[in-house]
């Protein structure tokens, strides 16, 4: 039998439920890797409409999570300069890359309209939540 629910509409409801529990968590979303394109896809997100659906490898926090797999917190956006804004009222940011059966597959991305949002039990409950996803993946 088909499974109730795909794995993207898993995620969508993970993205909402997050988005709308979690005061600090204003947009959450989820991308994930083509790494034939060296590009990453927005699968599915809750908060504002984004222009950026596709980010290239290597370009703004997103990017740079793709090639480096590692946990990237920003505690304040303008500060950073390979950064790309989605929206005026971001302040800081998180992205976790999400891994299956040990490669770097996409990412849950975090923005937070407060500055300073982030910090190590934000991270150690994205990964959590971010092998929860692998399993179903
Ligand atoms: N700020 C991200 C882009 C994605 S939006 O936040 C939804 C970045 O710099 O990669």
């Amino acid at each position: 039998a088909k499974p109730l629910l795909e794995p993207k509409q898993k995620m969508q409801a993970i993205c909402d439920l997050l988005q709308e529990q979690i005061d600090t968590y204003d947009w959450v979303g989820f991308y994930m890797a083509n790494h034939d394109e060296r590009v990453l896809n927005l699968w599915c997100q809750a908060g504002e409409q984004t222009d950026h659906v596709q980010i290239p490898f290597g370009k703004g926090i997103c990017g740079q999570v793709a090639v480096s797999n590692e946990n990237f917190v920003v505690e304040d956006v303008k500060a950073q300069d390979n950064y790309i804004a989605c929206s005026i009222h971001v302040k800081s940011e998180v992205v976790i890359p999400l891994f299956k059966d040990g490669k770097n597959i996409g990412q849950i991305d975090i923005d937070s309209n407060t500055i300073d949002a982030f910090d190590k039990s934000d991270e150690e409950f994205l990964e959590w939540v971010n092998a929860q996803v692998a399993a179903i993946l």
